[in-house]
């Protein structure tokens, strides 16, 4: 499969792949086909059993600075309506692997969007986030107003969504909006071993766990308590739990095969 606009790594280390965005003169910004292309390349890297972690990255300069103005700025609302813009960036949510945004520079309106989507976000030292469509005339449209409210609150998602402000990284880890910030020339480095800590863990394990966090945001305490507990005792029809199990009484470092 070749692609335009993105460049994927399907074994950068040993099961991690890496996906990059790759406009750079347009600083990333997210037209239609980058984000089929993403989408395409997620498809591949989530039914490929060697890969157990994807990281989305956009470089060392840019993560990427929002759907492609240009691409949008004269579409009627059927337009959009007809296009469905947003609707290939479903797949990131149906990835059943994990996904970390690996960001630098700007992650601004849709690049801040799918680094939120992503499951867990590394940040440089250079990383500034925001949601600034109200200074376009819009709003945010690929899940800024519930995914960053539901990450850092009302009052300052509202501040971000009303007024545009960006946010540093480090007040992004304050928040809690990222997982960590690393130096920029380090961010793929750092990443790659934030993301090895996962893929040697069960990949069963993984994913059911994986599944379980996110649906804390669909559903009930109650309710989430119960798929919670049903994925626990799935684990335990995996080769991985036994092997997992074993190796601790063994005083030995498990070998989990993904079974
Ligand atoms: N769409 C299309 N092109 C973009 C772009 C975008 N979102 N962001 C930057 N570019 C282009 C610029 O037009 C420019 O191209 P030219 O050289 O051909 O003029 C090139 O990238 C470099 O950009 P700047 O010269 O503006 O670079 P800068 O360093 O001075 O500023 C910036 C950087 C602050 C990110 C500024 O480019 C900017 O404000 N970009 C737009 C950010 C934005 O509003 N994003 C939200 C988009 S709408 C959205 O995302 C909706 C949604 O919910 C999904």
């Amino acid at each position: 499969m070749s692609f335009e606009f993105i460049k994927v790594n399907p074994q950068l280390e040993k099961h991690i792949a890496l996906i990059e965005l790759h406009r750079p003169k347009e600083l990333n910004a997210l037209n239609r086909q980058l984000m089929l292309e993403v989408r395409d390349a997620l498809r591949v890297l989530d039914e490929d059993e060697s890969v157990r972690v994807i990281i989305l990255t956009g470089g060392e300069k840019v993560f990427a600075a929002g759907a492609d103005i240009k691409q949008m700025a004269n579409a009627t609302a059927i337009d959009m309506v007809n296009i469905d813009q947003f609707s290939t960036w479903d797949q990131i949510k149906k990835t059943k692997k994990p996904i970390i945004a690996s960001v630098s520079g700007f992650a601004l309106g849709g690049g801040c969007e799918l680094a939120m989507t992503c499951d867990m976000i590394i940040a440089s030292d250079t990383a500034k986030f925001g949601q600034p469509e109200i200074k376009i005339g819009t709003m945010p449209g690929a899940g800024g107003t519930q995914r960053l409210t539901r990450a850092v609150g009302k009052a300052l998602a509202m501040e971000l969504v009303l007024t545009g402000r960006f946010l540093s990284a480090e007040e992004a880890l304050n928040v809690g909006l990222v997982n960590k910030i690393v130096p920029a020339e380090l961010l793929i480095f750092e990443t790659l071993r934030f993301a090895a800590d996962i893929a040697k863990q069960s990949p069963v394990a993984v994913k059911l766990a994986k599944e379980s966090v996110l649906n804390a945001f669909n559903s009930s305490l109650d309710e989430g308590l119960i798929f919670e507990r049903k994925n626990f005792y799935l684990t335990f029809a995996s080769e991985d739990q036994k092997e997992g199990m074993a190796a601790f009484v063994e005083k030995r470092a498990p070998d989990f095969k993904g079974k």
